[in-house]
């Protein structure tokens, strides 16, 4: 049985540090305090800072081999360490242990994915000779680490949306300082307790929970060359805008859309469905949302999805028959069930669900949502998905548009034209044909439009945002 242990610290320029227990972390099923953290204050972090500050050059001094033994390391670490991480996440976030076993190998496929791109940055020799003014000039680029970088990283994937951003600095030579969730830390803490293992230099990283003071720093301090941010949206723009001169990158929420075809596999739609609107309690910012059902079809899947959704185990996470656990905490389920007895209110029907019990909240479909209902506008983040009926492809890409978000949508069909039509027209970061828009690859890019965000990771795509393009000219006569 694995245990976890009662307390932990942070990591600053590289050593475990332990100036206080401040942060209580709980069981997010049973409500009970699970272990404390340390926690940074505003001095600590000026440190950090400055650790990553010196260490910048000798970061982007280090060969690639080296750059590639260090993710190779953690890849290794993190298989020999899989049981505990996995426990880790299904105690500190509530997410169900399956779930939870897949985030830790989502992780080492992203940190496995660093280590092979770190060896792979390349640049381009450019003919520069276009004219007569540049006869005999040649260019040649490559990329070149953009500095000390910020990393904030959320509750709902503390290990690998962290990665997302640990990962892709190492392998260009960036130090970076991380925030990581305050109610979800200990993901991030592993991680910086096997980087310490390594022989990285001295101010390369320094993962810092912290609460309030001094967290303006993150993004705020001038020495830091990128923000990169995932989590709500309100909280991302806010970001940026108090980021100055820095790069920032955005992943940010949405109210995903799938659409359901007529000439879709039900049975094989279903469960990708019913996976995508409630795995880890839908609080995934790809989760299905929004379920858009083709006029012919629609009554069929509708009781297909209603009679699988009842059929789903709640209860406690550690439990392997458990598929709906709770969300993060009892006022973001408050929260979401306040919008499902609204949008009721307004006029939707409950079609099953819809009762909540302190941080568990039921999985619920609704039909007949009105649009203007903070359950189908806003990011729902929870489990909750709508139903609703199109009998024209063209206004079913409409609704899926009709959204201040844009990060990524699904469509079931097997018409190639109706899928290369959706590519062109839907204004998202990504669409996925024959699966829910919550299917991510961790090589792939990923990142939205709109409220949903700004850039793309993705290791290679994040590698770009890490780095800076040096260019060299040559006159050769
Ligand atoms: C997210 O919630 O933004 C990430 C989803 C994923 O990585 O699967």
């Amino acid at each position: 049985m694995t245990q976890l242990k009662s307390v932990y610290p942070l990591y600053l320029n590289n050593k475990a540090v332990q100036p206080n227990t401040d942060l209580e972390v709980t069981d997010k099923f049973t409500g009970e305090v699970a272990f404390r953290v340390a926690q940074a204050d505003r001095a600590t972090i000026e440190e950090g800072i400055a650790g990553a500050v010196r260490a910048a050059e000798p970061m982007a001094r280090m060969a690639a081999y080296e750059r590639q033994a260090v993710l190779q390391h953690c890849v290794d670490r993190f298989k020999q360490r899989f049981d505990e991480l996995a426990y880790a996440l299904c105690v500190e976030a509530g997410k169900p242990i399956k779930d939870s076993e897949g985030e830790v190998g989502r992780l080492i496929d992203t940190f496995r994915i660093a280590a092979e791109e770190s060896v792979r940055m390349t640049g381009e020799v450019q003919p520069l000779d276009i004219s007569p003014r540049a006869k005999g000039y040649q260019g040649i680029w490559k990329r070149v680490p953009i500095g000390p970088c910020s990393f904030i990283s959320p509750f709902n994937f503390p290990l690998n949306l962290a990665a997302h951003k640990i990962a892709p600095a190492i392998a260009v030579g960036c130090p970076f300082v991380m925030k990581p969730a305050s109610r979800t830390p200990l993901g991030a803490i592993i991680m910086g307790e096997i980087l310490a293992e390594t022989d990285l230099p001295e101010g390369a990283f320094s993962i810092l929970p912290a609460h309030r003071e001094g967290a303006d720093l993150f993004t705020e301090d001038d020495r830091l060359k990128l923000l990169s941010f995932t989590g709500s949206p309100g909280v991302g723009w806010d970001l940026k805008a108090k980021a100055g001169k820095k790069k920032v990158v955005l992943e940010l929420g949405g109210n995903a859309a799938v659409i359901i075809d007529a000439d879709a596999d039900l049975d094989d739609a279903l469960e990708r469905v019913i996976f995508g609107a409630f795995y880890q309690s839908g609080q995934s910012c790809i989760g299905v949302q929004r379920i858009i059902i083709h006029e012919r079809i629609y009554d069929r899947f509708r009781d297909m999805l209603v009679a699988k959704t009842k059929t789903l185990v709640a209860g406690d996470p550690k439990d392997r028959a458990t598929f709906v656990g709770p969300m993060i905490s009892q006022g973001e389920a408050k929260r979401l069930d306040g919008w499902i007895q609204a949008a009721i209110a307004g006029g939707a029907t409950l079609l099953c669900g819809g009762k909540r019990d302190g941080a568990m909240l039921e999985a619920t479909l609704l039909e007949n949502v009105d649009r203007k209902a903070d359950a189908y506008r806003e990011e729902a983040f929870g489990p909750l998905a709508l139903l609703s009926r199109f009998d024209d492809f063209d206004a079913a890409l409409e609704e899926v548009n009709d959204s201040k978000f844009g990060l990524q949508a699904g469509i079931f069909t097997r018409d190639l034209f109706k899928m290369f039509d959706a590519w062109d027209r839907l204004d998202v970061g990504g669409i996925v044909i024959n699966d829910v828009p919550s299917y991510r690859v961790d090589n792939m890019p990923y990142g939205g439009v709109k409220d949903s965000g700004l850039g793309r990771e993705g290791i290679r795509f994040a590698m770009e945002d890490m780095t800076e393009i040096r260019n060299l000219v040559i006159r050769r006569n």
